[in-house]
């Protein structure tokens, strides 16, 4: 697997219990946008675009990386950022990359949030379909071979249009590189159970992406957390109701304030 050492963009806000965002698949940063004036008074906001995403560089000679890759580049940044430990907020393929750091760097970590994310591995369909996609971004471009989506990531219509953007100006190596790591993630579900840290569930109860049992079943085998459903939500609740994943993700910072 790459070790490519790459510095990831980000952008900060705020001050206090340094929070990471890890935003989802084939997404940047901006999806926290909504966010960010929720939240600034009570945290200090790390957003980070991921190895190619956003404005952060696709190394050139990158070979096939893995989920532990994209969480070493996390752990890199809050080295670069001098922070011991970190609250990590993952969005699903976020949440992937999330739940991989939580096993790797367990002492790194102090407090995790989930959004519409899953410990599960893909099914072999499911890996097929990835390469099937990949495969198609590198004959028609991202636009094409990713049409289309932006409807099933949001229940939300005036959302689609910005999506379906955010989506096309994604580097296609990106995209097809997070979908080969994707499909050879590994099921994080054995170690839910090791994650000793305040952690919060959240997901949209109409999330077409990954149903909301995915969460109840993360919700049922850590150790310490709680499960916020967002009535109407579809992958997109941060963009979708923000207000609400706001005030989750504010009461989740309290408990891990309370617990350092
Ligand atoms: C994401 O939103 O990160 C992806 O849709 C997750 C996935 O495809 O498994």
């Amino acid at each position: 697997m790459s070790n490519h050492k790459i510095q990831l963009d980000y952008e900060e806000y705020g001050s206090g219990l340094p929070v990471v965002f890890v935003h989802g698949f084939p997404l940047d940063r901006t999806i926290w946008s909504p966010l960010v004036p929720l939240l600034k008074d009570h945290a200090r906001l790390i957003l980070p675009d991921l190895r190619g995403f956003g404005k952060t560089a696709m190394p050139e000679d990158a070979e096939p990386y893995s989920m532990r890759t994209l969480a070493d580049d996390l752990l890199a940044l809050a080295d670069r950022l001098g922070l011991e430990k970190v609250v990590l907020v993952g969005h699903s393929m976020g949440g992937y990359i999330s739940l991989a750091f939580a096993h790797a760097y367990p002492q790194r970590l102090a407090g995790l949030g989930l959004l519409s994310t899953q410990a599960a591995a893909d099914t072999p369909e499911k890996r097929q379909g990835r390469m099937k996609t990949a495969d198609a971004v590198r004959r028609k471009g991202v636009a094409r071979a990713l049409e289309g989506m932006a409807e099933k990531l949001t229940t939300n219509p005036d959302l689609v249009e910005p999506i379906d953007a955010l989506i096309n100006r994604q580097n296609p190596a990106a995209v097809i590189a997070a979908l080969k790591a994707m499909a050879e993630r590994r099921d994080s579900t054995e170690n839910l159970a090791n994650i000793s840290v305040p952690a919060v569930v959240i997901t949209g109860t109409q999330d077409a992406i990954i149903p909301l049992e995915r969460s109840q079943e993360l919700n049922q085998l850590l150790v310490w957390s709680w499960l916020v459903e967002v009535p109407g939500g579809g992958h997109m609740s941060m963009m979708e109701y923000p207000e609400q994943v706001a005030d989750a993700l504010h009461r989740f910072f309290n408990t891990v304030e309370s617990n350092r």
